[in-house]
């Protein structure tokens, strides 16, 4: 019985989770930074990670599914890795650090695969939604932020960093799919947890509305 209510107790101190996701270029790591310290001031515990990677193991995949030497993966063998990947991040890190309380915030998630491979790729929704439920264990967001930017924008700002990995250099038409199917899953909004914000403006102007947006789910 004790066990039972001490049980609840702990359910009830769930952590947030929070995920930025946005084509190339829109600004989602620094404004994950941002984030992080008006968070971490405000005394909230807060863990930054990304996807793929963020583990030992999982930045040892991330490495083969973003190397530049394998222009031959098969998109089969890229979405398995995907969500390798993302399965040892949630064992390891993210459901412990919510269990714990804290505040986890991700540069990509479930949505990047459900984009990336469901939509882009043509796996299907149906399909990702069920491995990402596997690698999961069946987690969503509370918060998705997606940062909106138009292509050319986005692009034109990567290519000034000079870090092109083999995503980055697929066609711009590629990149126009990847930004209307992130706009439908948000219009969609199911689970109400997406934040559009427009890219385009200011660092301090997107700071400010990631903040406002995150800050209602704290308090
Ligand atoms: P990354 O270097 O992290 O760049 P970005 O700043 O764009 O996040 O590259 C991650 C790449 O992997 C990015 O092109 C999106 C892609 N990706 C998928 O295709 N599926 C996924 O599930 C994830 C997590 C990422």
């Amino acid at each position: 019985m004790k066990s039972t209510i001490h049980r609840k107790v702990v359910m009830a101190k769930k952590g947030l989770l929070i995920t930025f996701e946005g084509g190339e270029g829109c600004g989602k790591s620094t404004q994950i930074v941002q984030l992080r310290d008006v968070l971490t001031k405000a005394g909230q515990d807060v863990v930054v990670l990304r996807e793929p990677g963020g583990t030992v193991i999982s930045e040892q995949i991330r490495e083969v599914v973003l190397s530049s030497k394998n222009i031959g993966i098969a998109f089969t063998t890229e979405v398995l890795l995907f969500q390798a990947a993302r399965a040892q991040i949630y064992r390891e890190i993210v459901l412990p650090s919510l269990e714990a309380g804290k505040v986890v915030l991700m540069d990509r998630s479930r949505d990047s695969s459900v984009v990336y491979q469901g939509k882009v790729r043509g796996f299907g929704v149906e399909l990702i939604e069920q491995l990402n439920n596997l690698s999961t264990k069946d987690t969503f967001p509370d918060l998705t932020i997606l940062l909106d930017v138009p292509v050319e924008i986005g692009l034109s700002r990567r290519s000034k960093t000079g870090k092109m990995d083999r995503l980055d250099m697929e066609a711009q038409d590629f990149h126009q799919k990847v930004r209307d199917a992130y706009l439908a899953l948000a219009k969609a909004n199911d689970r109400k947890r997406w934040l559009v914000i427009d890219a385009t403006l200011s660092i301090e102007a997107v700071a400010e509305a990631v903040t406002k947006a995150v800050l209602k789910h704290i308090k």
